[in-house]
């Protein structure tokens, strides 16, 4: 039967982990356990003979492609699959998956808990202001800001978003308003909610052209991925709008000289931790094994991304 080796640096919840091998059990797949590793190393060695992996944001690079010999399916526990070497997994035959919405409502949680802590001055005592009758703007409109949509509108946020690969009728579907170009949604938001995924046309894309043009007052939320965002442009943003915010699930790199000077308006959590829910590592979890027994004993390849 088919070794299924679960690499996770930053292990699933105690719950998932006894769902997902009930799962493997129950298709009495072989499983290795490789939690909370920090070397490197103990990857190689473990995906040595696996013939299938479920990761989360764990790198699969060519290198450990290389030193999985027998392998021939990673599902990301997950959505972002910007950690997997897609054209290394092609060449060498290995399909790649990923587990869409799996996870988004954790993550959409977070965004919207993130713009309430900022609104409210990190909870600091003084008087804030509140997120109803605001402009929330959503940049991509996948299933996680469709997860930010719907609680929005619950708080009474006006609600846009822009994503050229969606159509205006599932957004306004959605109760949302399209918005027409990228442009649009940095002059229109008091907060924007960042949902792209980092690709070569995304990374850096999020640039002074765009950060130039928020509202004195905008509120930046970033629960993608920090690579999308020109950091550059970020801190000039700081130094020239003065009630500029900034909150980002994983801290960027210019984090510690945004904290020493703009304190007060930028947050960022110490761990990558949008999907970071027992619901949410179960739901991905779960479907990522399922995924992996269906590849095997159907040949079920929906969710390749490669
Ligand atoms: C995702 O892409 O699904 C999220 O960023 C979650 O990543 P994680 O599993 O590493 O928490």
């Amino acid at each position: 039967m088919p070794k299924v080796l679960i690499a996770t640096e930053k292990a699933f919840a105690a719950e998932a982990v006894q769902l997902l091998k009930a799962e493997l059990n129950a298709a009495k797949y072989e499983q290795v356990w490789l939690e909370n590793y920090t070397d490197v190393n103990e990857l190689y060695a473990a995906v040595a003979d696996a013939e299938a992996i479920i990761i989360r944001s764990d790198i699969v690079d060519a290198k450990v492609l290389e030193a999985a010999k027998k392998l021939k399916i990673v599902v990301r526990a997950g959505a972002g699959y910007d950690n997997v070497d897609l054209p290394a997994a092609t060449a060498k035959g290995v399909v790649v998956m990923n587990t869409p919405g799996q996870n988004s409502n954790a993550v959409a949680e977070l965004a919207i808990g993130m713009m309430i802590y900022m609104a409210r001055g990190k909870f600091n005592g003084k008087s804030g202001s509140e997120l109803a009758g605001k402009n929330l703007v959503l940049y991509g409109f996948g299933f996680v800001a469709r997860y930010v949509a719907k609680i929005a509108r619950g708080i009474g946020m006006h609600i846009y978003a822009y994503d050229p690969f969606i159509s205006n009728e599932i957004m306004t579907k959605d109760g949302v308003t399209p918005l027409c170009s990228v442009e649009d949604i940095f002059k229109t938001g008091d907060y924007i909610s960042l949902h792209i995924p980092a690709t070569a046309e995304t990374k850096k894309s999020i640039n002074w052209n765009l950060l130039g043009l928020v509202k004195d007052t905008c509120t930046i939320v970033n629960t993608a991925r920090k690579e999308v965002i020109d950091e550059e442009a970020l801190l000039r943003a700081f130094a020239e709008k003065k009630k500029f915010r900034f909150v980002s699930d994983v801290e960027p790199g210019c984090a510690a000289e945004m904290m020493e000077k703009y304190g007060d308006r930028a947050y960022f959590t110490p761990k990558k931790m949008g999907a970071q829910t027992e619901e949410a590592n179960v739901n991905a979890g779960v479907a990522a094994a399922k995924q992996i027994i269906a590849f095997f004993e159907k040949g079920d390849k929906t969710y390749k991304v490669n």
